[in-house]
């Protein structure tokens, strides 16, 4: 039977770039006779919610449980909706409601992609952080009391279960084990977080038992941040928490020249429900709706969908097409945030003609 995939551009620059990724995506399962059947989504939007009332349909949940994977652009427009309510309102509830517990993003310094570090090789960043994706700092347990008054305050708790911990820990070392260096850091801060971090700690060392031929170690998140900006070379898979795996995933690309090239899986290991894929980006107000968007994020994105399917030729020809396009040599087109003044489309292009022709 076909791959379904349901299609929810959301916001903004998701707009713009997910049309490319399934440029891309036509082009590969033409390529290598993939059959998909495809589906079109208008919730999960700003603009949804001004209609609705709400991001998402009631029923979203058997809407969508159905499919495969669903591939995600980009949710949020401040002016329109505040953040926490688009983003708790979809993506969030995406991730919790169809466990897509582990978030891998990876993140290479390719030819062609001009890092702000200084005397960096192509090859020299070659990371993949893996973000805990269902519970820890955003758990949305917690609450405000005496507002308006002098007392006024906010609390909100970091929920760490053994189950939630270690079945990240658990991929992460797995995926460590698949890659050259087979070395895992993970990211923690039980310096200053007492008990959940410790805990975090706690459950690293027993699950890195497990695992004796990945070599492990742990800095406390500031030191990694550093560390990752003077010597990003010595990293490989990094394993965070929810949030210290989304900080550390905007850094990553962004030492790698840009944001615009960052794809995200977000995985149902167990395949029960979708898992869902998404550049790491954000809507972009700021840039949106003039062409301006790198669409490599969103390709990217695509080429690990095809991967979690089992089709890793399509991921690679994919990638490969995208280190092609990349490379200043082939004079293709490139976006602003990579120095040049082609636009989304035309860089979908390029990379959809380079898979073609692969
Ligand atoms: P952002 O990722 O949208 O933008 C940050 C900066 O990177 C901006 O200057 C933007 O122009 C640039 N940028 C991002 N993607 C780019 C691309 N493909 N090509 C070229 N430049 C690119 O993050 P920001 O500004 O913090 O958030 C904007 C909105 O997006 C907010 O509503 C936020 O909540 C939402 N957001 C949604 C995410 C998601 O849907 N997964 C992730 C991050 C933010
Ligand atoms: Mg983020």
């Amino acid at each position: 039977r076909p791959w379904r995939i349901a299609v929810i551009p959301g916001d903004g620059i998701g707009q713009e770039v997910v049309p490319q990724g399934l440029r891309v995506i036509e082009a590969a399962a033409t390529r290598f006779d993939i059959a998909l059947q495809i589906e079109h989504f208008d919730f999960a939007s700003c603009d949804y919610y001004l209609r609705h009332g709400s991001m998402l349909p009631e029923d979203w949940k058997e809407q969508l449980d159905g499919f495969d994977a669903i591939f995600f652009g980009a949710v949020g427009w401040p002016e329109k909706v505040p953040d926490h309510i688009s983003l708790w309102g979809s993506l969030l509830q995406f991730r919790r409601e169809f466990d897509q517990y582990v978030n891998l993003r990876p993140a290479r310094l390719m030819p062609g992609l001009r890092s702000p570090l200084a005397g960096l090789q192509p090859g020299d960043i070659d990371l993949l952080i893996v973000r805990e994706n269902t519970e820890g700092e955003y758990s949305n347990a917690g609450g405000r009391l005496f507002a308006g008054t002098p007392r006024e305050m906010a609390m909100q708790e970091t929920v760490m279960t053994r189950v939630g911990v270690d079945r990240v820990l658990h991929d992460a070392f797995n995926q460590a084990a698949r890659r050259p260096r087979k070395l895992l850091t993970s990211a923690t801060k039980s310096n200053g977080i007492s008990i959940t971090m410790p805990y975090w700690d706690e459950r690293v060392r027993a699950v890195a038992a497990e695992h004796p031929q990945v070599r492990w170690n742990q800095f406390h998140i500031d030191a990694l941040c550093a560390r990752l900006v003077q010597r990003p070379q010595e990293f490989d898979v990094i394993v965070g928490s929810n949030l210290f795996g989304d900080i550390l995933s905007d850094l990553a690309p962004a030492l790698c020249g840009t944001l615009g090239i960052a794809p995200s899986a977000n995985l149902n290991p167990e395949r029960l429900h979708p898992s869902l894929f998404e550049p790491v980006h954000g809507s972009a107000p700021d840039i949106a709706g003039r062409g301006l968007a790198n669409p490599i994020g969103q390709i990217w994105s695509a080429a690990l969908m095809f991967d979690f399917l089992g089709h890793p030729k399509a991921h690679d020809a994919i990638v490969q097409a995208i280190e092609g396009v990349l490379d200043p040599r082939s004079g293709a087109p490139r976006t602003p945030d990579l120095g040049g003044s082609a636009s989304t489309q035309d860089m979908g292009r390029a990379v959809a003609q380079a898979v073609i022709a692969a």
